[in-house]
């Protein structure tokens, strides 16, 4: 599907005890059908407001946010998203917790059993459909949030620093295994993080946000073929650049 996201002059502000707190200014970004983009930048920049605009799960206070030609309005199966935060049920098993986006959208029982055991095997949890979260490691928590979004059907992927809470083997292995879901499944990701390594990793094209009110800064094409290696010049390099580039944006908050 040809989904193309378009995000104009978009501003957010929120009303807090404090007075006016503005989140988000003038961000403009096109996102292609099929792209994966990272967006990094200091914490409290404004990163899981943007997603959660792109979600619909909140409004922009000014500017516009299109999908396919269409304003968004509020929440859509076709935006999944991935919180940082495990975010399943701790009282349904893992099957369960996969299933009930098809269930509350009317899918029949056997569908939605189908369904869910066909993107538990992709995550690599088959075996797994059973248990509850408090028996799954965090990597398979994880695993379980992407299964629940993926089960949707979304033509866009939004991922909130999915993998911030991993250890960092596990968080290879899921990278791994992300870029695998989306080669296959050729969605569009749109993938908050704040490490500099897993974006040059997996993206093709990083925003860089500023710090506070959030603006775009940069967009920078990551041109490595893929299968990538962590190690190689090219990507030392664009690390580097990125680096800097963020680094200045942090010492404006020291
Ligand atoms: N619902 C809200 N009400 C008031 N302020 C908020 C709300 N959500 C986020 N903010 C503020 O907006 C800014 C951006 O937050 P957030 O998007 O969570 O940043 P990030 O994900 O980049 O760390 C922060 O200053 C945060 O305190
Ligand atoms: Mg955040």
């Amino acid at each position: 599907m040809n989904h193309k996201l378009e995000l104009r002059n978009v501003i957010k502000t929120f009303n807090s005890e404090e007075g006016e707190i503005k989140a988000l200014e003038d961000i403009n970004l096109n996102v292609k059908p099929n792209e994966f983009l990272c967006i990094i930048g200091p914490s409290g920049c404004g990163k899981t407001t943007l997603l959660r605009l792109i979600a619909g799960l909140d409004l922009p206070s000014s500017g516009e946010i299109i999908l396919d030609g269409k304003e968004v309005k509020g929440p859509s199966p076709d935006r999944g998203m991935v919180f940082q935060e495990f975010s399943l049920f701790p009282w349904r098993t893992v099957i369960k917790n996969v299933t009930l986006g098809l269930k509350i959208r009317g899918i029949n029982e056997n569908e939605q059993y189908r369904i869910a055991n066909e993107y538990i095997e992709l995550v690599g949890l088959k075996g797994f459909e059973n248990c509850y979260p408090y028996e799954l490691s965090g990597g398979m928590k994880q695993r379980v949030a992407i299964a629940r979004a993926l089960a949707m059907d979304p033509s866009i992927l939004l991922m909130d620093e999915p993998f911030g809470s991993v250890d960092a083997q596990t968080r290879n292995v899921l990278q791994e295994e992300l870029l695998g879901i989306w080669k296959r499944t050729k969605k569009t990701v749109l993938f908050v993080t704040h490490s500099v390594d897993e974006a040059v990793y997996l993206a093709d094209r990083v925003a860089v946000m500023s710090t506070r009110p959030g603006r775009i800064v940069e967009c920078m094409d990551i041109d490595i073929a893929r299968p990538r290696k962590r190690t190689s010049v090219e990507a030392n390099e664009i690390r580097e650049m990125l680096l800097m580039r963020l680094g200045s944006e942090y010492q404006k908050i020291r």
